[in-house]
């Protein structure tokens, strides 16, 4: 079993589409290990995404990301990171394969509805962005 940080954007949210993302998600093995709706500021928008500063698209993603809230989740299955990028599908949606969740869900590259963690290594550096580490050691301890 390894993990995955989803987030289900701004656009998405708005539209009324968490649940239904939600429903595909665990449709497909992901267990939800944590769920949280915040609303990013600038400066953790930037600070997220900081491997795309300096792209052309960066100035438009901060914004969009910024817009209205958004629901980062832990995702746990095996072969969490790919398992996850298949079911989303390309970034772009009119490039994503038919079923995937960005084909039905995204309006465009950057209103695309969810994002995913694109290696292990990430992973665990954007899960620990939005949930410490005692947080979800708490969440799945001895009731
Ligand atoms: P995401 O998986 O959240 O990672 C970076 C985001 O930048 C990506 O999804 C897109 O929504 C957004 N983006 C906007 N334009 C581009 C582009 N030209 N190339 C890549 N990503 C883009």
């Amino acid at each position: 079993m390894n993990r995955t940080l989803a987030i289900i954007k701004p656009d998405a949210v708005e539209n009324h589409r968490s649940g239904a993302i939600l429903a595909h998600l665990e449709r497909e093995g992901f267990v939800v290990r944590a769920a949280r709706l915040v609303r990013l500021s600038r400066a953790e928008a930037e600070a997220f995404y900081e491997v795309h500063r300096g792209r052309a698209f960066y100035p438009d993603l901060v914004e969009f990301m910024t817009s209205g809230p958004c629901l980062p989740l832990v995702l746990e299955r095996d072969n969490a990171v790919a398992h996850y990028r298949a079911v989303i599908g390309a970034t772009d949606p009119a490039e994503a394969a038919e079923g995937t969740i960005r084909k039905l869900f995204a309006e465009s590259k950057g209103r695309n509805a969810v994002h995913g963690s694109d290696s292990d290594e990430n992973a665990t550096r954007e899960i620990g962005f939005f949930f410490p580490e005692h947080e979800l050691a708490g969440l799945w301890g001895q009731a």
